[in-house]
């Protein structure tokens, strides 16, 4: 089915790893022309060359903190430069370190913040201004699962996941008259599957630190689906949710792709 993003201007933060790179791809196949903002340029470059085997239109790296605006505005001008526009914004950058709340600093909640909360507002703050006037545009966050159950060693990342929940929801509001559609996708475990998939900043860098084997079996195992997720699994739901053909009207829209993990409504 042609979901109509061939040649449409994309924009992926964090695309270099795991989930961030399966939607990169994804978007490829559909022929998009694709923005990788990562602040590890070394893997973005590499997804890149695999995004224009894959049929991207343009595949342009950019080395981008998106915890910094000055960095994000330059990011989309470069796109803008490049395209005229940005179509589709993809808030994809998340970060954790599985502890018990107790065991952390505040040094350790302020990162967590900045890359999963306050990366979220800057990117989709640059994102209106260029999508508003031109009446067009949709965003789609990578939350997660976290932020719908209160999950134990996530409690920091839970709620800003949760925060970005909320955020999108007001932000379509704000925006549907502007012709802009805002969701949210909750992956839940969703392991990389070859050591490539993950660059030198991925949570998965040394998957054992997340989960061991035995407990990505257990988990699988409580699952009503029986297995883990893959990074594809997540990319199916935001090409979905990023194009107007198949969804020009779903707008403010949490989705949980988790094997059915939470249940939500
Ligand atoms: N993988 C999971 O099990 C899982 C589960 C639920 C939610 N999520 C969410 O999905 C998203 C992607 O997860 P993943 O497993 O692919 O992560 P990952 O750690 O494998 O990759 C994250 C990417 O973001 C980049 N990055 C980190 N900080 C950045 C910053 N400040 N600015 C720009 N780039 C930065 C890294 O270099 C890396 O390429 C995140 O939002 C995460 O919270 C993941």
């Amino acid at each position: 089915m042609d979901l109509g993003l061939k040649g449409k201007a994309v924009i992926v933060t964090g695309a270099g790893s795991n989930i961030g790179r399966a939607i990169t791809l994804g978007f490829a196949r559909e022929g998009a022309s694709i923005t990788l903002a990562d602040i590890d340029e070394q893997q973005a470059q590499a997804v890149a060359a695999l995004a224009l085997a894959a049929g991207a239109a343009a595949a342009e790296t950019v080395r981008c903190d998106v915890t910094k605006l000055d960095e994000v505005q330059a990011m989309f001008a470069r796109t803008v430069a490049r395209c005229g526009t940005v179509d589709v914004l993809v808030n994809n950058v998340g970060w954790d370190e599985l502890k018990f709340f107790t065991q952390t600093t505040p040094e350790f909640w302020q990162k967590i913040i900045q890359v999963n909360f306050v990366g979220v507002l800057n990117c989709t703050y640059t994102a209106l201004g260029i999508m508003a006037p031109k009446q067009q545009g949709a965003i789609v966050s990578i939350s997660s699962d976290a932020s719908r159950q209160g999950e134990p060693r996530e409690a920091v990342y839970g709620a800003m996941k949760a925060g970005v929940n909320s955020f999108m929801k007001t932000i379509a509001k704000e925006n549907g008259r502007n012709g802009i559609r805002c969701n949210v996708v909750c992956p839940g475990v969703t392991i990389p599957e070859e050591s490539e998939a993950v660059g030198v900043n991925s949570m998965w860098v040394n998957k054992d630190s997340m989960f061991t084997a035995d407990q990505l079996a257990q988990i699988a195992k409580a699952l009503p689906l029986k297995k883990v997720g893959r990074p594809e699994d997540v990319a199916g739901a935001v090409l979905f949710l990023a194009s107007n053909t198949v969804a020009g009207h779903v707008t403010g829209q949490v989705l949980s792709v988790s094997g059915g993990y939470s249940m939500i409504g």
